[in-house]
Parts: structure tokens; C-alpha cells; sequence
């Protein structure tokens, strides 16, 4: 922890208390008040996390105000242009950049792990064919818990490892199999001699009655999307994969947690959102009555891919993901697509809007990523499944990264109980 002679003064009742500063290696220093309930029997108060450090943690940083994002001290505009999905998820993983031979022995491993438990396949049946992907994925990752029984132990390191990659290896499969079973195609297995983002498009798109050949543009965007999504410091998922590994739960309970928590349209299930929003707009024209009801008060929409608790600046992933869009719609001869026509007007609108200048809300990672999705053939339900799938290596380092500290309690707020003081029961027939 980095300690400094800093402290901050609080007078509670005339009373003085100081509580200690810690200094980062970059962002905001932060005040430890983990004592101040014992000393001053006060609770501090911040529904919604907005000022509150939960953990220390070496894994991502964000500067919100420059809009700028790292893993392990490496931009992400570095990783997504030079690196790949499966050397950021080691980077992610252990720390550091993995040598040549490292780099293969992890891919070998994650590999031979992409296929699941045939008993598996039968959870499937249960689901009605139009259930969300994303209920299925909770439901059968949730289920690996039954199945894996060799990796479930949290406070065993091997288990640990092996869970890890287990979850990394195998989302893609149960991802793609969500797909196939809501649209009544057979389950197509991983391939071996497939890189991790050609399997997932293969998987998803292939079909036993002919041979399917994975575009090399469509992998490559894929790939680039996983590492645009792989991890984003205490987001509202992590911190619930956080939570319930604090407990002790098992890895594939805990991300399946996490699966849960990012459904949400506020977090990552805005992709989908997002692009069922510019399909709503339609046309550039109807642009100003959406832009209306985004800052109408009384009007519960949203501009859904815009926006950020920590971003107030442009989210670099959307950036990034911008420049991907514009080159894969281009390549795969889609270039005029209406949605990305209207994506980029509206971003062009409301950036120059004083209600969006003033809120400083910018596109973040979901205002693009929709539409190069749908170029690419996944129907808007499989949006999400695939920013869980990406996000699974953020979830297990962080997860892992919480089990390594030896500082790690189990997760229990307090409140403000605003509710009835103590009071006598009344029988019924004198209410
Ligand atoms: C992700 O945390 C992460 O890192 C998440 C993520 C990750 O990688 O894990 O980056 C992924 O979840 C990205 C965010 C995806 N969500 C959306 O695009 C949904 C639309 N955006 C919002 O609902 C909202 O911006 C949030 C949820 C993203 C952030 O909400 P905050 O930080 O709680 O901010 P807020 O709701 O308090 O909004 C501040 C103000 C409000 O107005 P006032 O009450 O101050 O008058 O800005 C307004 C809001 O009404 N506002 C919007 C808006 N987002 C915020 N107004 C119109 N359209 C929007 N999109």
C-alpha cells in the first residue's frame, strides 16, 4: 500500500480525527477511513461508489478526464493495434508481456480447454429456444460449478489457475453454442488449428452441411473487439465478481455473477441497447427529437453507447472501435450502412450540444462496437454474450488478484437506515 505522512482532519462533534492519506502510482490519492467507524462510530455515505475505492489493484488504470486507459501500464490504443486478445488475457493474467515461448505453452492451454463437458450440451435443452443468450450463459457458466469440481477450490493456486483458464478457454464455445441453440442450429465444436476470435466466428457461423472458410477481416475485427473489452478497472461487474468471490464462492459461481450484473442496459447490455436506439432513430432527420428527449428530465430515455461514470472525456475504446468500424464496414463492402451514418451524426450532434458539453457525456465503448457487430452477421441478443466473453479475463484477474490479498475481507457494507424505529406488533383485528 503506498503510505504517505498525509493525513486528512475530520471534527466530528469538536472531536479531531486523522485519517490516514495513501498515494497511487497514478489517479487520485485516497483517504483510509477503514478505521473511522471504530474511532468515530460514524459510516461515510456514497450510494453508487462515485468517490469510493474499493481495493488497490495493479491490473487497469483510467484517467477519466484525459480518457485514457491502460493494462498493466500498456495504452490501450498500443494493445489493440499491436498485440492480440490472447496476449493481453496473459498480460492481463500474470503481469507482464509474455516471451515467445510463454506465449505459445498459454495458447496450447487455453486450446485444449475450449471444449466443455458433453453432459453439458443437455442444460441447453432446458432453455425455451428464444431465451436471451445471456440467460443461457448465466445459467450453464453458473452450472460449470457442477461439472468442474477439480477447480473450484479458491484457496488452492493450481485450482485457481486451471479454473482460469478453463473460464478463458471455454466462454467462446458456450457463447457460440447460446447462439446456435436460439436459432436451431447444431452446436459446432472448437477447432484446434482455429486462433481463439477465428474459432468463435467459426463456432457461431458454420454448419455441418458445408464447409465455412473464417474471413480473416472478420477475425481480425473480432480479436480487436475482445481486447477492446477485456477489462475496465472496478466496473459494475467486476465489482460483483469482487463481491462474490469475497464470500469465497467458486470461480465459475462468481462469473457467472458477473455475466449477471453486465446484462444490465446501464453496463454492458447498452450495446445491444445502443444499436436497437439508432435503429429506432432510423434517419439522420429524426436525430433532434431523440437528442430532445435525452435532456428532457421527465423523459426516462437515455442516448444509449453515450456516457460514462468515470469517462469525461471520449472513452479511447470507442475511438478505436470507431476507426475498426469505418475499416470493417468498408472491407466487408458495407461502408454506407445507414446505422453508422446516423451513429456518426448523432455523435456529431451531441457533441456539440451544451446539455452533453456540460454533463461531459461522450460515446464510451458501446456506440460503436453494435454496429460492427451487425456488419459482421450477430443478431443484436448476441452483443452482450460477446462483451462477456471478452470480459471474462478482466473478471478472473481481478478475481485472482483479490484471492493473492492477504488484506481481502468478505465484502459487507453498512447503511443509512431511514426506516421505522422499534415498535409493538398489533393483532391483526386491532389494525
Ligand atoms: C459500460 O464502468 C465501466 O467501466 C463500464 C464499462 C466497462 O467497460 O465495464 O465502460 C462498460 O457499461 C459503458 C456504459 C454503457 N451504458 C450506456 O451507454 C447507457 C447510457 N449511459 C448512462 O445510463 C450513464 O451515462 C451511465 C450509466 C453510463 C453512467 O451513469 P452515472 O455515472 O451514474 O451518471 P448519471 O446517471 O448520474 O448521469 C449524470 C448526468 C445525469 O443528469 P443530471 O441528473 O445530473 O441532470 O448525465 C445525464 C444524467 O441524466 N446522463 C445522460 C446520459 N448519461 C448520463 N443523459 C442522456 N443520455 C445519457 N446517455
Amino acid at each position: 500500500m503506498a503510505d504517505t505522512n498525509k493525513t486528512a482532519k475530520l471534527t466530528i462533534d469538536g472531536k479531531d480525527y486523522e485519517l490516514p492519506i495513501l498515494s497511487p502510482t497514478s489517479g487520485p490519492d485516497v483517504i483510509d477511513i477503514r478505521k473511522l467507524y471504530a474511532q468515530a462510530g460514524v459510516f461515510t455515505y456514497d450510494p453508487g461508489f462515485t468517490s469510493t475505492a474499493a481495493c488497490d489493484s495493479t491490473i487497469t488504470y483510467i484517467d477519466g478526464d484525459k480518457g485514457e486507459l491502460q493494462h498493466r501500464g500498456y495504452s490501450i490504443e498500443d494493445l489493440a493495434s499491436k498485440s492480440h486478445y490472447l496476449e493481453v488475457c496473459y498480460l492481463l493474467l500474470y503481469g507482464e508481456l509474455p516471451t515467445r515461448a510463454e506465449m505459445e505453452k498459454f495458447e496450447t492451454t487455453i486450446t485444449r480447454h475450449t471444449m466443455i463437458h458433453e453432459q453439458m450440451h443437455y442444460f441447453f435443452r432446458g432453455f425455451r429456444r428464444d431465451s436471451h443468450p445471456m440467460a443461457t450463459m448465466v445459467g450453464v457458466v453458473g452450472a460449470m460449478s457442477a461439472f468442474y469440481h477439480d477447480s473450484t477450490d479458491v484457496s488452492d493456486e493450481r485450482q485457481r489457475e486451471v479454473a482460469s483458464h478453463r473460464l478463458i478457454a471455454k466462454m467462446p464455445t458456450i457463447a457460440a453454442m447460446a447462439y446456435k441453440y436460439s436459432i436451431g442450429q447444431p452446436f459446432v465444436y472448437p477447432r484446434n488449428d482455429l486462433d481463439y476470435a477465428a474459432n468463435f466466428i467459426h463456432m457461431c457461423f458454420a454448419v455441418p452441411a458445408e464447409e465455412y472458410k473464417v474471413d480473416p477481416i472478420l477475425a481480425r475485427a473480432m480479436d480487436r473487439i475482445f481486447t477492446l473489452h477485456a477489462d475496465h478497472e472496478q466496473n459494475a461487474s467486476t465489482s460483483t465478481v469482487r463481491l462474490a468471490s469475497s464470500s469465497g464462492a467458486n470461480p465459475f459461481a462468481c462469473i457467472a455473477a458477473g455475466i449477471a450484473c453486465l446484462w444490465g442496459p446501464a453496463h454492458g447490455g447498452a450495446n445491444q441497447a445502443c444499436l436497437e436506439m439508432l435503429k429506432e432513430i432510423g434517419t439522420v432527420d429524426r436525430i433532434p427529437e431523440f437528442i430532445a428527449r435525452a435532456k428532457d428530465k421527465n423523459d426516462p430515455f437515455r442516448l444509449m453507447g453515450f456516457g460514462h461514470r468515470v469517462y469525461k472525456n471520449m472513452d479511447p475504446r470507442a475511438i478505436v472501435m470507431k476507426e475498426s468500424a469505418d475499416e470493417v464496414l468498408e472491407l466487408l463492402g458495407v461502408e454506407n450502412n445507414p446505422l453508422l451514418q446516423v451513429a456518426k451524426e448523432l455523435e456529431k450532434i451531441a457533441l456539440s450540444d451544451p446539455y452533453f458539453i456540460e454533463k461531459k457525456l461522450f460515446p464510451n465503448v458501446d456506440f460503436y462496437s453494435g454496429i460492427i457487430l451487425e456488419a459482421m452477421g450477430f443478431p443484436t441478443s448476441m452483443f452482450t454474450p460477446i462483451f462477456a466473453l471478452s470480459r471474462t479475463v478482466g473478471w478472473i484477474s481481478q478475481w485472482k488478484e483479490q484471492l493473492g490479498d492477504p488484506q481481502m475481507k468478505i465484502g459487507r457494507p453498512r447503511q443509512l437506515f431511514l426506516g421505522e424505529k422499534l415498535r409493538e406488533y398489533v393483532p391483526v383485528d386491532e389494525r
